[in-house]
């Protein structure tokens, strides 16, 4: 059933971590390798889908017949989200987009010197997520028909989970179990995937593309004028 059942539809999956910069040489980033993303990327164009991927400063081969996009920032993968969304069927958001960004990067190089050093202050980063989310609900005319989001949490996994959910407004959100060995880096996962519709499909520890392929099968039955199989 799954094999070209995205046929024609058009996807875009983020995946990696953004790096916000304090100084030409030096930003604040975070551990994510872009598996995740790679995975729900190379699974949806095997099952047919025009891929495009907004790939944050990963280490990892293009998956086969899929467009990629590099961006560094959280401002570069912004821009190029909704550049791609106004295309797109679904959005799938599995990068790790960094909260907060120096407000001022230097743009020389910070020297050390015998003074202490100045504090970097921070400014709060777009959530795109949820603007994307919030546009659609604004009646954004191209908006995508599914909207996905991933969220990492250590305790009260469901609770965190479902308000998360609501916040954001997204349709589907994959609740990592991250620790135990799983998550950032690990070819394996084991995640909830909760439904604004309230459902809750529990994915079983396994590897990223088997996550990924249940992760599809929900968005494709989500998907508006799906003609029948
Ligand atoms: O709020 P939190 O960072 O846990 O949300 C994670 C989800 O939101 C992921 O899908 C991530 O790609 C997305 N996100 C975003 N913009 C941000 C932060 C997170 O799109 N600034």
């Amino acid at each position: 059933a799954r094999r070209g059942d995205l046929a024609g539809r058009r996807v875009v999956v983020t995946a990696g971590g953004t790096r916000e910069p304090i100084d030409p040489v030096r930003f604040i980033g975070n551990r994510s390798s872009g598996l995740q993303g790679y995975a729900l990327a190379a699974t949806a164009a095997a099952r047919g889908a025009e891929v495009t991927l907004i790939a944050a400063n990963t280490a990892l081969a293009d998956p086969a017949g899929v467009k990629v996009i590099r961006v560094e920032t959280a401002l570069e993968m912004r821009e190029a989200v909704f550049e791609a969304a106004a295309h797109a069927d679904a959005v799938v958001m599995a990068a790790a987009v960094a909260d907060f960004r120096p407000a001022a990067p230097s743009e020389s190089k910070i020297k050390k010197t015998d003074a202490e050093p100045e504090p970097i202050r921070l400014v709060k980063n777009p959530d795109i997520l949820a603007e994307l989310c919030a546009r659609r609900r604004e009646g954004g005319a191209d908006a995508p028909g599914v909207i996905v989001g991933f969220a990492a949490e250590t305790d009260d996994v469901l609770a965190n989970g479902r308000a998360k959910l609501r916040r954001k407004g997204c349709d589907l959100l994959v609740v990592n179990q991250v620790g135990a060995g799983l998550g950032f880096g690990t070819p394996d996962n084991a995640a909830t995937v909760l439904g604004a519709d309230g459902s809750a499909v529990e994915v079983p520890r396994g590897p990223k593309e088997a996550l990924a392929d249940v992760v599809w099968d929900l968005v494709a039955a989500r998907l508006p004028g799906r003609t029948a199989e």
